[in-house]
């Protein structure tokens, strides 16, 4: 008795046409930069998967552990009947959220990735016979168009994804979000934070190169969807912490002196020995921050989770003025969990 759907909002041709018009703009400028979610065809998904497995890549191991501690708290406060996902890629986390809600009703997982989205569908169909799983093939940073489901809604946001949209990006983001909130609805959002930077720069430099393939892979998707030729031997994997943003950046440094062609756009791309694409940021956050994000975008903060060791956080919002229960919020904030002051360096 399964109940499974999908709707794909993003066809092969508009996908195509959003790749060809994101190479031509990111490779023609200086610096060079290529959005991340081109990453994540069916091996980049698996690549991922990986990387959540490396010893060096603590926040999936580290929002598990917040997931697993505070499954029944969350699911107690928002009383959700929906669990919408955005990037939902493998679901593997959300399970102990969904185990947490027998009276959920729909799960709407939200990827650009359909492999990842139909593996994980399977999985969670086969937990939980009961549940509707109804998958949207979508880009989350345009506005989406929700499934008809039973209130109150959840959404949920896990990875520190949100760290991989640029700060503009973020606001324009969580308005959208906020837009999605009916009044007893609420959004999750995990958030990696600021800490050594050590720590930091292993975490997507590992010992074993996954990570560096994994960055590589936007190279692969471009040659096989493009037409074009790039060797990904050409390139180094390079991630650097950037202090003064308080993001990781991961760039592809050319190792010589290239010259690409991308044929479906009939196009040449220099190289200069040592030129990088940026392929993606990883910004990392502090509670201060979180909390005006969030407010800048009509939504209230009302808990903030950390793991044991303080580095990543899961935080509940609200939209503004309206609790989870519908009512509107107290003025003062009493009866919120009160945050702990930043832990982070
Ligand atoms: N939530 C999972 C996966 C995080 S990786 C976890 O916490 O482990 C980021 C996920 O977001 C991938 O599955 C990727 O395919 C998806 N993704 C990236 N950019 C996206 C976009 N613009 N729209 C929809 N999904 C996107
Ligand atoms: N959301 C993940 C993060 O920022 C994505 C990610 C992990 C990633 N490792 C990566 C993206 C390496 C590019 C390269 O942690």
């Amino acid at each position: 008795m399964s109940d499974f759907l999908m709707t794909r909002t993003l066809d092969e041709h508009a996908a195509e046409t959003a790749l060809r018009h994101d190479v031509l703009t990111g490779l023609t400028r200086s610096p060079k930069v290529l959005p991340p979610k081109w990453f994540y065809d069916a091996r980049g998904s698996e690549l991922f998967e990986e990387i959540t497995r490396l010893p060096e890549y603590y926040p999936t191991r580290a929002e598990r552990e917040i997931l697993l501690e505070r499954a029944l708290e969350i699911a107690a406060v928002s009383g959700a009947r929906t669990l919408v996902e955005l990037g939902s890629g493998s679901s593997e986390k959300t399970r102990h959220l969904i185990e947490a809600m027998p009276a959920l009703d729909t799960y709407v997982p939200v990827d650009v990735s359909e492999s990842a989205l139909k593996g994980a569908a399977q999985t969670l169909l086969a937990a939980h016979p009961g549940l509707r799983v109804h998958a949207l093939v979508a880009d989350f940073t345009k506005p989406l168009r929700l499934p008809e489901s039973p209130g109150p809604r959840l959404v949920v946001f896990l990875g520190g994804t949100i760290g991989n949209l640029l700060p503009p990006e973020r606001a324009v983001f969580l308005a959208d979000v906020r837009a999605m909130l009916s009044p007893g609805d609420a959004l999750l959002m995990g958030t990696d934070l600021v800490k050594d930077e050590a720590v930091l720069v292993a975490a997507y430099d590992d010992a074993q190169g996954v990570t560096a393939e994994f960055n590589k892979n936007v190279l692969a998707v471009i040659d096989r969807e493009l037409g074009a030729d790039f060797h990904t031997a050409d390139f180094a994997h390079v991630a650097v912490w950037n202090r003064e943003h308080e993001w990781i950046e991961m760039r592809l440094r050319a190792r010589s002196d290239l010259l690409v062609k991308i044929r479906a756009l009939d196009l040449q791309v220099p190289f200069a020995a040592g030129e990088e694409i940026l392929t993606e940021v990883s910004a990392k956050f502090r509670q201060a921050g979180v909390r005006r994000e969030l407010a800048a975008a009509g939504l209230e903060l009302t808990h903030w989770w950390t793991d044991a060791a303080g580095r990543f956080a899961l935080s509940l919002s609200v939209a503004d003025g309206i609790g989870t229960d519908g009512r509107e919020g107290r003025a003062d904030g009493t009866g919120l969990t009160v945050p702990a002051p930043d832990t982070a360096a």
